[in-house]
């Protein structure tokens, strides 16, 4: 490592260097993430950079959030690369815990966050924000930083996360990303990498097709319309099913009535391409 990037895998090793960096007056940003690192994930640790002067990255592929049948054993695991490129990026702490470290054999805590979890995803992977919040909490208090950054395209996580930390009164400031999109458009996910050429293309049309519809609305379009002509399109490019199509509002995602938008919203779609679950969302901002 050229940069004195700090590889911490016990809970012990983490403290014991955030204790020394907060007797030198230092501030910490964190960043969580489950690995199989790229460019996204590197836009959250410049941002984090930015914002104080020790950048921690944990790397950690959580089960509670998994549920059954979806990919927990061949989620990406690319331990090499992502040191590689974090140190690349000037991170000052990798937290890597242990297996079995994270939830001891006696564990029996849960956590559920309500409001913002409701709906959208929690429709379609019902114990997924459970799981989310779960390590989200016990990496924030391990880590204990002064800020945590998060990315905008799981834009209902950053919500449940804020509602999380403002309710359990942790003193931490929660800083939301802006989405990284490859050359098409496509929102950068570590599940990308499942495609093959064929099943890459259909996914970029996501971002062309979900662009129009926001801007459909930002004219005037009636809400349902708008939303239908989306659903036919990601179809007819190839998309298997779609899980949701929503507008909501933008902080407190409750849902829009009234057909047509006269103030922001938030746009989310959920869809599967070639056996894969993209999640991309896009600010509605009427004229
Ligand atoms: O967004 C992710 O990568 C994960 O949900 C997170 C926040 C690291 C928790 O495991």
């Amino acid at each position: 490592m050229n940069n004195n990037m700090i590889i911490a895998r016990s809970e012990r090793a983490l403290r014991g260097q955030i204790w020394e960096w907060r007797g030198l007056g230092e501030t910490i940003a964190f960043v969580p993430t489950m690995g199989a690192l790229h460019a996204g994930h590197m836009s959250l640790v410049e941002m984090a950079k930015r914002e104080a002067d020790k950048v921690v990255v944990s790397i950690f592929v959580n089960p509670t959030q998994f549920a059954e049948g979806e990919d927990l054993d061949s989620y990406p695991r690319t331990e090499e690369a992502d040191l590689a490129l974090l140190d690349a990026h000037g991170a000052d702490l990798i937290y890597i815990p242990k297996d079995g470290s994270m939830y001891n054999a006696h564990h029996a805590t849960s956590i559920k966050v309500g409001g913002v979890a409701d709906g959208l995803e929690t429709d379609h992977r019902p114990t997924f924000f459970d799981g989310v919040s779960l390590v989200v909490t016990k990496l924030l208090n391990r880590v204990a930083p002064d800020i945590a950054v998060f990315g905008e395209k799981d834009y209902q996580q950053l919500a449940t996360i804020r509602r999380l930390v403002e309710d359990l009164d942790m003193p931490i400031q929660i800083l939301g990303a802006p989405i990284a999109r490859d050359d098409h458009g496509l929102a950068l996910s570590s599940r990308n990498q499942y495609f093959d050429a064929e099943g890459l293309a259909i996914a970029r049309r996501l971002n062309e097709i979900m662009r129009h519809c926001a801007l459909q609305m930002e004219r005037g379009e009636n809400v349902d319309v708008a939303r239908d002509i989306a659903a036919k399109a990601l179809l007819t490019a190839g998309f298997s099913g779609i899980d949701y199509i929503e507008v909501r509002s933008p902080n407190s995602l409750t849902v829009l009535e009234g057909g047509i938008l006269n103030g922001p919203a938030r746009l989310l779609v959920a869809a599967h391409c070639r056996g894969v679950r993209l999640i991309d969302n896009f600010p509605v901002e009427p004229h």
